[in-house]
């Protein structure tokens, strides 16, 4: 049983399918058809006017921060956000941009302190490029945003928001708030297909036309530009057709292992209620060793810190095999 993420799902038969029936050409030309199709659903679902299909969801959250600063800009983030802290300093690196992170413990940034430190470039601190958001957030466990927040926030500022959207599907789902209105708040945005919606690879940056024009030569210099990429367009169209209802059920089965969590190790303070997509990130004294004790009754979890521990629910995990984890958490709680 693999809860360490929900990137560990296997395509579908269906995808598998699609990928052996895929229409392919030559995306450096533009003239995969697969690709193009995924491009142009890709956008219309977040109601943007273009988007770009990337080997991964680093390499789009890259050309993101590449598009929307300049070298030496500050981009506000949340302090645990995976562009900050996930990604190898590569933002450091390929967009040479700094951040100025603020609390993220909830999921959110919270408007005023945003405007505190875009109000500080009035006092010799570096000019702001862009500020960026995380929905679901990763870290606070899958934390979906409030389209009212995200909106309070966009209104508040005068600067473009990237939206890192790994797992905007689930918040999606989670909220009913659609992705279209979602992305209206932001002007880039990303989703990963290779997550919860369990395509092989791929994630998709979306925007205005000239950004999106930008990102692709971007991507070129990232070494990103595919080539018969239709082979795994098929697959993420397959995803974004197919998969995004079905979060809700891992989202239950999340909520369930949420309870478990928390009958089984009272001391960590986890609230069941918190969790709401798919995921429970909790407190544990020695969270590798737990995981070494979970990995030996056949349960594979995962680290976030030397004291958080991250579950996973996605479309290999079934209730059968949630039946085996609540069983092996029940144990833990007897003993
Ligand atoms: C919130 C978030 N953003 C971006 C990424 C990067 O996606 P990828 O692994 O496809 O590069 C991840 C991956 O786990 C993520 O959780």
């Amino acid at each position: 049983m693999d809860l360490r993420s929900d990137t560990v799902t296997r395509p579908t038969a269906a995808m598998r399918a699609a990928m052996a029936a895929a229409e392919v050409g030559d995306d450096g030309y533009g003239e995969d058809p697969t690709v193009n199709a995924l491009e142009a659903r890709a956008a219309q679902i977040l109601g943007k006017p273009a988007a770009v299909f990337t080997p991964s969801g680093v390499m789009a959250n890259q050309m993101a921060m590449r598009v929307l600063t300049r070298p030496g800009d500050v981009v506000i983030a949340g302090a645990n956000q995976h562009v900050v802290d996930f990604e190898m300093g590569a933002s450091a690196r390929n967009a040479q941009v700094q951040f100025a992170t603020l609390p993220d413990d909830d999921g959110r940034l919270d408007p005023a302190a945003v405007l505190a430190r875009l109000d500080a470039e009035a006092d010799h601190r570096a000019a702001v490029g862009a500020i960026a958001v995380e929905n679901t957030h990763m870290v606070s466990g899958g934390t979906p945003w409030a389209l009212g927040d995200l909106r309070a926030l966009a209104a508040a500022v005068d600067r473009p928001i990237h939206l890192d959207g790994a797992r905007l599907f689930n918040a999606v789902v989670a909220t009913g708030t659609s992705a279209a209105d979602y992305a209206a708040t932001a002007t880039t945005v990303m989703v990963c297909l290779s997550k919860g919606l369990a395509a092989p690879v791929g994630s998709i940056l979306a925007g205005p036309t000239d950004l999106m024009e930008r990102a692709r030569l971007e991507r070129k210099r990232l070494g990103g530009a595919m080539r018969q990429a239709g082979i795994l367009a098929a697959a993420g169209l397959v995803a974004l057709t197919d998969m995004v209802e079905r979060l809700a059920d891992d989202h239950r089965r999340a909520r369930v292992l949420a309870e478990a969590v928390a009958a089984a190790f009272p001391r960590a303070g986890y609230d069941p209620a918190t969790c709401r997509t798919n995921m429970v990130v909790f407190a544990h004294d020695d969270a590798r060793a737990l995981v070494a004790e979970l990995a030996a009754d056949g349960v594979l979890a995962g680290t976030l810190a030397p004291r958080v521990v991250r579950l996973v629910t996605h479309l290999d995990v079934d209730d059968d095999d949630l039946d085996h984890v609540v069983d092996v958490l029940a144990r833990r709680r007897r003993a």
